[in-house]
């Protein structure tokens, strides 16, 4: 399993990091956001969007369906399940409504997502609230498909460490 911690001291700090993610997102890649209200799960969603191609204006809250599809150079499904008070409500729907092998699924408040993944390359992040404009985002996978990112991620960790100011730090 590979764990990376970081500090996002910024709303641009945090747009930048996710449109960094985005360019090492891949057709089948699924991204479950954990957190509570209001720690960054849908600003970083749009900004993993917009690095994917999708119009920012088109990009919002499924707050009335629970799944938003967005074309762009990836089609995007972004689920929202904070509405779901029981996994049962979910019985309506196939695998293939919420999760897209073609494009990148992004779920927020993913738990009872959770049932419907086997083997699928998912990348966990995990939001925290610091103070009003900084979060905390805990990364982790147990896929390799997401090799390169923590490798990338890692060394510019490692170069920012050497610095008099690093801004994030590396965990294992
Ligand atoms: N560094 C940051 N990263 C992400 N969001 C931030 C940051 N600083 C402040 N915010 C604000 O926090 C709020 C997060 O709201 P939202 O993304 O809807 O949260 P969630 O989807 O987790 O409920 C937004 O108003 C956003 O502008
Ligand atoms: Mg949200």
């Amino acid at each position: 399993m590979r764990k990376i911690i970081l500090d996002l001291c910024s709303l641009e700090k945090t747009d930048s990091f996710a449109r960094k993610i985005s360019a090492h997102l891949f057709p089948g890649a699924i991204l479950l956001f954990w957190g509570s209200m209001g720690t960054g799960k849908t600003t970083f969603a749009k900004s993993i969007c917009a690095g994917l191609g999708v119009l920012p204006e088109i990009v919002g809250s499924p707050t009335y369906t629970l799944v938003n599809i967005y074309p762009g150079d990836r089609t995007v499904f972004h689920v929202d399940l904070y509405r779901l008070n029981d996994p049962e409500e979910l019985d309506d729907f196939d695998r293939e409504d919420l999760i897209t092998d073609e494009g990148v699924t992004l779920v927020e408040w993913p738990q009872y997502l959770l049932n419907y993944l086997s083997d699928e390359p998912v990348l966990n992040l995990e939001f925290e609230t610091i103070s009003e404009n900084q979060r905390r985002l805990i990364l982790e996978s147990e896929s390799s498909n997401f090799d390169i990112l923590f490798k990338t991620l890692e060394q510019e960790n490692l170069s920012l460490q050497k610095t008099a100011n690093p801004l994030s730090r590396v965990g294992k």
